[in-house]
């Protein structure tokens, strides 16, 4: 089987970092075409610079794009208080030595896809789904041709950024409902999922270990993530992102259910929130598969062994 080929849109985020590293640390499985950046986190010019430090750590050349800096309707939120001022908090990364690639994030997406055969590539957006929805909105033939969209975001239970919402759709919910009702599949990680991928002492241990200086860059940011991203009740720092790489890489480390979701975008109280219909008990078809178990330490084994790569 040839490497899959994907685009990383995300938001780092130290949780983003280390979806980028399993990604770029993989290359029979993955072919990562590009990684296009959104503001969420933090503002646009950190993350695209922090998505840009992590490629270079990695070793990688991988082209880093700038999307839009902020949501489709509403003003951008940010996680300062998770993620620290740069959204890299603890990595130790120096500044980027490359610039930027140019062209939009929304348009890079679309010439990736449509210059490719239909369903030949998959989008992996970790941030708010700015991006995603303008490209699909830019691009009507994109939803045919892709192979499937892979994100975090959303929540069967309850919400890490209001009651009721996770802090990717809250963020950007018009867009989420965008992607939810473009016809695309759709694989979702959401926070009952990653909240069973947490980073505890021993695990931070392991990647420590490795010595190397990316498995050195991870261990100081998951060091920070795991005393300041233990949101939404979390009993230690939730790998929220990587879970999407992982799962394109091992399915079987994970199990969910094919359910019809849609979003939140008028109530203020539940702006954002994923109504995910577990039991099928609405009238909607399935447009998501909703993961909601893990092997946690499968999950563990895999990003170890894969970052000793790096
Ligand atoms: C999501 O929000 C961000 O803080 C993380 O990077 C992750 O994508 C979890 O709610
Ligand atoms: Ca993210």
């Amino acid at each position: 089987m040839p490497p899959r080929a994907i685009i990383l849109d995300c938001d780092p985020g130290q949780d983003d970092a280390v979806a980028i590293f399993l990604a770029l640390a993989s290359p029979e499985e993955l072919d990562v075409l590009a990684v296009t950046t959104v503001g969420g986190n933090v503002p646009l010019a950190l993350t695209e610079a922090n998505a840009r430090r992590v490629v270079e750590a990695a070793g990688a050349s991988v082209p880093v794009h700038l999307g839009c800096p902020r949501p489709l309707l509403r003003p951008l939120e940010t996680a300062e208080h998770v993620h620290g001022e740069t959204g890299l908090d603890g990595s130790g990364l120096p500044p980027p030595q490359r610039p930027p690639a140019p062209g939009h994030a929304a348009d890079v997406i679309v010439e990736l896809v449509m210059g490719r055969p239909p369903g030949s590539v998959t989008l992996v957006p970790t941030g708010p789904l700015t991006n995603i929805a303008l490209a699909l909105v830019k691009e009507p033939a994109l939803a045919e041709h892709l192979a499937g969209i892979v994100l975090m975001g959303g929540a069967i239970g309850l919400g890490n950024i209001t009651p009721a919402a996770e802090f990717n759709f809250y963020v950007d919910p018009h867009a989420a409902d965008i992607v939810f009702r473009s016809g695309v599949p759709i694989t979702m990680f959401p926070l009952d999922v990653t909240h069973k991928v947490l980073v505890t002492p021993e695990r931070l241990e392991r990647i420590d270990a490795l010595g190397t200086p990316a498995a050195r860059a991870v261990a100081g940011m998951l060091d920070f993530y795991r005393r300041h991203g233990r949101t939404g009740g979390a009993e230690d720092g939730p790998l929220h992102d990587p879970c999407t790489i992982a799962w394109l890489i091992a399915p079987e480390l994970f199990s969910g259910r094919e359910c019809h979701v849609a979003i939140e975008t008028v109530s203020p109280l539940g702006l954002g929130r994923s109504y995910v219909d577990w039991w099928g008990s609405g009238d909607g078809p399935a447009n998501a598969l909703v993961v909601n178990e893990a092997d946690a330490e499968g999950f563990f084994d895999l990003l170890v062994e894969r970052l000793a790569r790096l």
